[in-house]
């Protein structure tokens, strides 16, 4: 049987947050383990490049990401697990796909619009062209299937465009990919309840899953619930959801009905998430702690991912230099 292809792409940027967690890495893991596809999962260096991080601590995150991957359960026996630069034929069929994408396609772009607003000081050709590389990602495996949040949406129907466009161009090669827009519970801050948990707002608006149970327990005592006991009150919603996902079904509806009927203590369902969403991750601690103690070990899991991509992404290059004329 052939298996249909995903391709799904992080960033290494920071310690994985719960929202990143049930955004992506959960999804990944249940598409992983269904046995039904190829998996190809990247952490995208590359991409991280166009933002601000310092260069000292990138390297860092990346083994960072990776432990954090495989603790919450990408199996580098199952997926192709690898970093993005250590398979170059990225940015090589980046370059090509460049020259088919007009430029005011680029510009429609709303993470570029974003991004630039946010980083005033570096709106580099990068940022622009980021989509790009990302289509460059999904398309050197020929992959069908891209899991991501609705943010990515476009990014992927360009991806489906700049397909069309080679093609056109070049002869019928680059198959069309999808996005999964999976059912994303929307996670947000827990200071903040109106915006998305986003680490760029501070470490006390976001729960990492490294975050211990006495962190999480500090973080969820400062949560904004309702100033004045109002009803469906954002960060309220926030911490039921919360509750919904990582708590007993049993515990999350009777704090539904709590909130319902007026009777709700905020502080009660505080330690509720608190301990849920802490026990939820006792065992990724473990396996993240272990993971961390030998950086080498990580690496080589790295080199072998890159190793089985390297194989694909070769093949296809050779195919696109050939459709291309510079053999
Ligand atoms: N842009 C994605 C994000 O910020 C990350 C990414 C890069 C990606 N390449 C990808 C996601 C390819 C899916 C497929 O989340």
């Amino acid at each position: 049987m052939v298996k249909k292809i995903i391709f799904s792409g992080i960033q290494p940027t920071g310690n994985l947050h719960i929202g990143n967690y049930l955004g992506a890495v959960k999804n990944w893991v249940e598409l992983q383990n269904n046995g039904e596809y190829q998996c190809y999962f990247c952490i995208v260096d590359y991409h991280s490049l166009t933002g601000d991080m310092k260069a000292g601590e990138r390297h860092d995150q990346i083994i960072r990401t990776a432990a954090e991957l495989l603790a919450a359960g990408v199996d580098p026996e199952k997926s192709v697990f690898y970093v993005q630069s250590h398979v170059p034929e990225h940015t090589e069929l980046a370059w090509v796909f460049n020259t088919v994408t007009p430029i005011s396609e680029l510009e429609r772009m709303t993470q570029f619009k974003d991004k630039s607003e946010r980083q005033t000081k570096n709106i580099n050709a990068g940022l622009f062209t980021y989509p790009v590389l990302q289509a460059a990602d999904i398309l050197l495996y020929h992959a069908n299937i891209v899991p991501v949040g609705v943010d990515q949406f476009q990014h992927v129907e360009l991806t489906r465009d700049i397909a069309r466009w080679f093609n056109k161009r070049y002869g019928d090669y680059f198959p069309e990919a999808k996005a999964l827009l999976t059912e994303i519970p929307k996670v947000m801050s827990l200071l903040e309840p109106t915006k998305k948990m986003s680490k760029s707002l501070g470490a006390g608006h976001v729960i990492e899953l490294a975050d211990e149970l006495t962190v999480i327990e500090k973080k969820l005592k400062k949560a904004v619930t309702a100033s004045e006991g109002g009803a469906k009150a954002p960060g309220v919603e926030n911490l039921l959801l919360l509750l919904k996902q990582f708590g007993e079904e049993k515990v999350y509806k009777q704090f539904v009905q709590a909130e319902k009927d007026c009777s709700i203590r905020y502080g009660d369902l505080k330690n509720e998430v608190s301990n849920a969403v802490g026990n939820y991750f006792v065992g990724f601690r473990t396996r993240r702690a272990e993971l961390l103690i030998d950086h080498n070990q990580i690496a080589d899991i790295l080199a072998r991912g890159a190793k089985r991509a390297c194989e694909v992404a070769r093949s296809t290059m050779e195919d696109v230099r050939r459709l291309v004329g510079i053999r």
